[in-house]
This record gives structure tokens, C-alpha cells and sequence, in this order.
């Protein structure tokens, strides 16, 4: 049903979703036979009898010799014909011809799917464009086929996984994130130049400088109202997003897979799929985006979102890569004190790993620091009570390792090249099957030996020199990923209650690929409560809560020396998957006491912020006053921050959204004078309540985790 054909023409269909419709029409040259995929609407779904007559047609074009703004509206421009915008495909054919001329052939309707093929005769290639209904998304990629008996291989530039045209309005602007190591995920939003507008991975990784994903509104959208076209590409390799705003007025995103300078070579009989862009339509401002976002990561992509994410312990800041049992086991009996359910050694513990310049390949456990193995540390860590679990950096090797004296062709490298290491290590060719079946064979024992509930996946650098003997180098880009991915899926199916965590350096893999096989991923290796909500705010306009894990760590931050109140770290880390990082061997045992009970609290609001819906109530995170509130079914969380005392700036009154506004709210945890207090869910919405961490006047670092729940009829 989601597919529908809409108006008279057969070649005209709608792909919708409970509120959202897209409609694709074919249109085909009467002179020439070349085909168009065009994009005929994307916005609000309309009634149905207005889907099946025919859409007012588009305004006519300008008959003119130097612009033809149609290829906005396709859903795969390419290089070729009348064409002078961003091409989603680019390819060069045998005699370094680069024109493609596609005809339509054929559609199919297939359930929640359309698939429109088109085909370019001489010289054998084919294209699918499928789009499909999935939740509220709108999900689209592209297959490019190369016949058996093709003229010759074809070399592909650019094959983008869709163009998306958002509809005509006065003014466009666009919200995106663009971060670094240490500080990802910073929220930037302005009005979007006429030109193009380019997004990218250069380095193999999605990389923390930008994140594939982009919202375009008409610049007056708010948190809370205006309409949001959102674009998103699940994929965890280098990528390229493209948003082009034409002098004419239309604007477009093409996004996928590669960047500028790699060349796929397609061979006479070989496919090429892209990973899926998604495209969403939402009325209701940025906050109503997030929420389908994170509706759509749970329902659709994470392999396990009904679970309760665990509160876990990582002993990376507390000991680096001094790792030892009794060490680990001291962290581990403290930390299990408090409340931790999963106890997870962090680098340091495998062959010579004393430092970060040697032992990356060689997998088990250094027997100077376990001269029994590690059976016995992740035993006793059981016995505790708590799971066990372990970082691993599969995709790296040091120089300095049995690994890579056996297997120096193992690496990325072009022969004649220096291999440039950066802390100390080389990137491993996923591409490579050998490759895969020796990490999927150490992985696999690892986790089945030692009975890991958990690994932390880790990716420590970019690419350079990514070369691979012959003449598929390139496809190295794509194969790597995919390699991952498929290691990925083959240790979860060979251990269904594996739980996965992805790291690049902090935030460098977060995606809506990697997603599909990493329950969650790490936010940041910057652990200052105040940059973290910063971080956790622009994470959050995409990703939800429960993917998102959060370490209490020490104060001062070893980062940024801010000395942050252990009440406010923790109200910033229960914003996500609460875990604890700090050097608990160093903790008072009134700090002990304070964080065993800041993690009941947790326990107890954890499906609310888990699974529950996000509000980004107000203010500026880690700078003003700031609230986030979190909603499932009755109970209704807020974490109210102030992180300066003498801020005379910001919202003094906190007002609350999404409540029902006829029910009555009891405040059922929460500091005086508002436990206990109740308001109905209008008078919270329109008049707002004092917190008091919001008090004017005060000491740094205030906050306030307060717990409303709607009181029976
Ligand atoms: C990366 C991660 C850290 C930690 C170290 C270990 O930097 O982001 O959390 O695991 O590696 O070397």
C-alpha cells in the first residue's frame, strides 16, 4: 500500500508513509528517448484522492540555451545531456566517453518498494533507483549494473545513493554539525549560499569534522514549530553530501558513498549498490525531526532497541595502559559497588601492548600482565555481578607486532609509498577476505572464550596511502566498509547476545549505518561535563538517547582541567547511557556513596530517557540555563542544568512540552519545594515552573534531575 500510482499516467507513482508522501514521475523525451527520474513532490501526505489526480504540473521551463533547471527535480542527475548541476552519477565509458544517456525501461511495484530501471544501451549499463517507505523515512539507493557483454569495463566518479529536491520556499537555510577530535558534534545553522554547499569524509571514516546528515528549513523554523526536510546516509566510510542552492531558486541534495578523486572500476558483469540516503519530512520544528529521527533509529536500524541499555564501567581514564588483573579487579569490585552492570577493560590488556606504539594485531592477553589469560579477571567480574567486556581495534596494525612482520601486505599501502603511520599504526584492508577471516576468527574466539557480553569496536585513524595491489584499488573505499560491516554481522549472528559499541577516536564513527550493527557508540573522548552537553545537543538532533553512551569521569577532566561537581557530571551522563569512567580507586567514599546513588536514580528513570521521547526544552547547553525532557507513557524526566553562577541570561522558567493538557502532573522526585507539588500539564507548558538549580543566584555548576509523573483520572 505504500506505494501507490498516483494521478492518470502510469509512469507517476507515490511512495507514502503515515504522514509524508513523494512522488516520482518518469518523463521521456519525445525526441531523444532520454529519461528523466523526477522528483514531482516531497511534503506533507495528501488525502488520497489528491494523490490520485493528477499533481498541478510544474511551472514551464525557460526555453533557453544555458540553463535547464530540471535536473534539480531528478532523483539521479548525471553527468551527460543537458546537465551543468552536481551529477549523483558520474561515469567514463570505454574511449573516455562521459556522457550517459539513460532510457526508461521499466518500474516495478513491490509492496513498500518502487524500483524505476533505466539503461544506457550502448554501452551496457543499467541503473535501478529504488525508493522506499520505511516507518516515516523515506529511503532511497541505487544499483548500477554493468552488462556481461558490455563494450568495456566503465569507470564510475561519482554514484550518489539519491538526489533529493527540497520543494520551492521563500528561503532556505540548513542545520548541520560539523566537530574535531575532542569536540564533536557542534550544531551549525545558516542561511544556504547560492552555490554548492559540500559535506564530506575524506578519511574512510564518517570522521568527527562533519556527520552525514543535513535539515533544510524555509529559516523559520524553531525547536518547536515549521516544517524540517532532513537528509541522512546510512554509511560509515568516506562520504559526500552536497546541498545546491541555483541562481534559479530550486535547491538539492545529493549524498553517497566515496568523495572527490577515488574511480570504481565496474568490469562487464559487475553490480555496484550504494548504502541507503534517507530522506524525512516533518512539520513541528527541529525538535519534531529529532523525535522521527530517533523513532526511526529504534524501530528501524539498532539491532536491539527494546533493551535497556547497561550502566557500564571503562577503565581507559582510569589506567590507561597500565592494565593489570588485580588493578582491573579493584576497578571492577568498586565500580560494581556503585551499581555498574557491565565492566569493560579498555586498551592495554593484549600482547605488548604497554603503550599505544606496539601491539595493535597481536589479540591476546599479554601474559605478563595475565599470566593465566584473562578467564579468571572476567570470572570474578561475574561474579560480581556484572557482564564483561573488552576494547578491540580490529582494523589497525603497529608496525611493532607479530601481525605485521608476518603480513605487511595486510595494510592499505600503494607499492613504491611510504606508509605514513599515525599513532603509530596502519589501517588493515577489510577489502581483503583474508583479512576478514582472521579478524572474524581471533574475534570470535575472544568473545566465545571469555564469554564478552560486550566489545567496544575502536578506529583509531584515517586513511592515507589507500591503495591495494591491482586495479580495484579504489573499490577499497567501499570494500573496507563493507568488510567491517560484515565481520560486524557475522560475530553478532555467531553471538546474538554480543552488544557492540563504535569508537573512532571519540564520535568519528557515528552513522546510521554503523548503527545497524553497534548498539551504541562512543560520543566523545572529551568528557568535560560542560562540553559534553554541547556535543550530546548536536548529537541529539539525530541520534537517540539510547545509542548515545556517557561517562562520568573524574574531576578535574583530564581534557579540559574544569572541575565540575559530581551531581552535574552525572545529570550530563544520564542524558544518555550513563556509564562510569572515572578512577574510582581515587573516590571518597562519600563520592562512592553520592554516585551509588545517582546510579539507582538512573536505574530508575533509564527506560524514560532510553525509549521515551526528547524534548530540547530551552537554552543554550553547557553555556546558559538548559533542560531536557524525556517522556514515556506517565513519567515525564527533566535534567535542568546551570553551569554558571552569575548567568542572569537564559530562561528562568522551565516550561515543559508534550504533556496532556487536561491531566494533572505530580512531581514525584525532585528537590524542595517541588517535590510533591502538582500542576496540571497546561499551566507546565504555558506558565512553567521555578527548578532550583535555575535560582539566580548560586554557585557554579548547578542541576536538577526532576520526575513528573501524570496522576490518574
Ligand atoms: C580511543 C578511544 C578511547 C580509548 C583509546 C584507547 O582514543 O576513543 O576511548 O579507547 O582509544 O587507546
Amino acid at each position: 500500500m505504500p506505494v501507490l500510482r498516483a494521478g492518470t499516467r502510469p509512469d507517476t507513482w507515490a511512495v507514502v508513509t503515515g504522514t509524508t508522501a513523494y512522488v516520482v514521475a518518469v518523463e521521456s523525451d519525445p525526441a531523444t528517448g532520454e529519461a528523466r527520474v523526477l522528483q514531482r513532490y516531497w511534503g506533507p501526505r495528501l488525502p488520497g484522492d489528491a494523490l490520485a489526480a493528477p499533481l498541478p504540473p510544474a511551472p514551464p521551463r525557460v526555453d533557453s540555451s544555458f540553463f535547464d533547471p530540471r535536473d534539480t527535480a531528478e532523483l539521479l542527475p548525471v553527468e551527460g545531456g543537458t546537465r551543468w548541476g552536481v551529477p549523483s552519477l558520474q561515469v567514463t565509458y570505454p574511449g573516455d566517453i562521459r556522457s550517459v544517456e539513460f532510457r526508461y525501461t521499466s518500474a516495478r511495484m513491490d509492496g513498500e518498494r518502487l524500483t524505476v530501471t533505466l539503461r544506457d544501451d550502448a554501452f551496457g549499463l543499467e541503473a535501478d533507483l529504488h525508493v522506499e517507505a520505511v516507518g516515516e523515512v523515506i529511503e532511497r539507493w541505487t544499483t548500477l549494473r554493468l552488462d556481461a557483454s558490455a563494450p568495456g569495463a566503465v569507470a564510475v566518479g561519482r554514484l550518489d545513493s539519491g538526489n533529493w529536491e527540497i520543494p520551492e520556499r521563500d528561503a532556505y537555510r540548513y542545520t548541520g554539525v560539523y566537530g574535531a577530535q575532542l569536540l564533536e558534534n557542534q550544531v551549525q545553522r545558516g542561511e544556504l549560499p547560492v552555490g554548492e554547499t559540500t559535506f564530506t569524509s575524506r578519511s574512510g571514516t564518517t570522521s568527527h569534522r562533519a556527520n552525514p546528515w543535513i535539515m533544510i528549513d524555509a529559516g523559520d523554523a524553531t525547536e518547536e514549530h515549521g516544517e524540517v526536510w532532513s537528509v541522512a546516509l546510512a554509511w560509515s566510510g568516506s562520504w559526500r553530501l552536497t546541498a545546491q542552492h541555483r541562481p534559479e531558486g530550486d535547491l538539492a541534495v545529493t549524498a553517497g558513498f566515496g568523495h572527490d578523486g577515488p574511480r570504481w572500476r565496474l568490469a562487464p558483469g559487475e553490480s555496484l549498490e550504494t548504502p541507503r540516503v534517507l530522506g524525512l519530512h516533518t512539520t513541528g520544528g527541529f525538535g519534531a525531526a529529532s523525535r522521527a529521527w530517533h523513532a526511526y533509529t529504534r524501530e528501524h536500524v539498532s539491532p536491539a532497541p527494546r533493551e535497556d541499555r547497561p550502566v557500564l564501567y571503562n577503565s581507559w581514564e582510569a589506567t590507561a595502559f597500565d592494565v593489570t588483573e588485580e588493578g582491573q579487579l579493584d576497578l571492577a569490585r568498586r565500580a560494581g559497588a556503585i551499581g555498574v552492570e557491565l565492566f569493560v577493560v579498555d586498551d592495554g590488556w593484549f600482547h605488548r601492548r604497554d603503550s599505544d606504539d606496539r601491539g595493535l594485531g597481536d589479540w591476546w592477553p599479554d601474559r605478563a600482565k595475565f599470566p593465566e589469560g584473562m578467564t579468571r579477571l572476567f570470572d570474578r567480574v561475574r561474579d560480581l555481578g556484572m557482564a564483561a567486556g573488552l576494547w578491540v581495534e580490529p582494523e589497525m596494525v603497529n608496525p611493532d607486532s607479530e601481525l605485521y612482520r608476518a603480513h605487511p601486505d595486510w595494510v592499505l599501502h600503494y607499492p613504491g609509498r611510504r606508509r605514513d603511520t599515525l599513532r603509530d599504526q596502519l589501517v588493515l584492508n577489510f577489502a581483503r577476505e583474508d583479512v576478514r577471516d582472521w579478524a572474524l576468527g581471533w574475534l570470535d574466539r575472544l568473545v566465545g572464550e571469555h564469554r564478552l557480553a560486550f566489545l567496544k569496536w575502536d578506529m583509531n585513524r584515517g586513511f592515507t596511502q589507500a591503495g591495494q595491489p591491482g586495479e580495484r584499488s579504489d573499490m577499497l573505499w567501499i570494500e573496507h566498509t563493507r568488510g567491517v560491516y560484515a565481520v560486524l554481522d557475522e560475530l553478532r549472528r555467531r553471538h546474538p547476545g554480543l552488544r557492540i559499541e563504535s569508537c573512532s577516536g571519540g564520535g568519528g564513527r557515528v552513522d546510521l549505518g554503523i548503527l545497524r550493527r553497534a548498539d551504541q557508540v562512543w560520543t566523545s573522548d572529551n568528557t568535560d561535563a560542560r562540553d559534553r552537553q554541547g556535543i550530546q545537543h548536536g548529537m541529539s538532533h539525530v541520534y537517540p538517547a539510547n545509542v548515545m553512551a556517557a561517562w562520568v569521569t573524574d574531576a578535574p577532566n583530564p581534557i579540559t582541567m574544569r572541575e565540575v561537581p559530581l551531581r552535574y557530571r552525572f545529570h550530563v551522563a544520564m542524558a544518555g547511557v550513563l556509564a562510569v569512567g572515572a578512577d574510582v580507586r581515587r573516590w571518597s567514599e562519600e563520592d562512592a556513596d553520592e554516585a551509588r546513588e545517582l546510579v539507582a536514580r538512573y536505574k530508575a528513570i533509564r527506560p524514560v530517557v532510553q525509549h521515551g521521547t526528547l524534548h530540547r526544552l530551552t537554552g543554550d547547553p553547557g553555556v546558559t540555563r538548559s533542560a531536557l525532557q524525556y517522556t514515556l507513557d506517565d513519567l515525564v524526566v527533566v535534567l535542568a542544568y546551570n553551569p554558571y553562577a552569575t548567568g542572569k541570561r537564559g530562561p528562568r522558567r522551565l516550561r515543559l512540552a508534550g504533556l496532556d493538557p487536561d491531566a494533572v502532573y505530580e512531581v514525584v522526585e525532585g528537590d524542595d519545594p517541588l517535590k510533591g507539588a502538582r500542576w496540571h500539564g497546561a499551566a507546565l507548558m504555558a506558565v512553567g515552573v521555578a527548578v532550583p538549580s535555575w535560582f539566580i543566584v548560586g554557585p557554579d555548576y548547578r542541576s536538577d534531575l526532576v520526575v513528573f509523573r501524570k496522576v490518574p483520572s
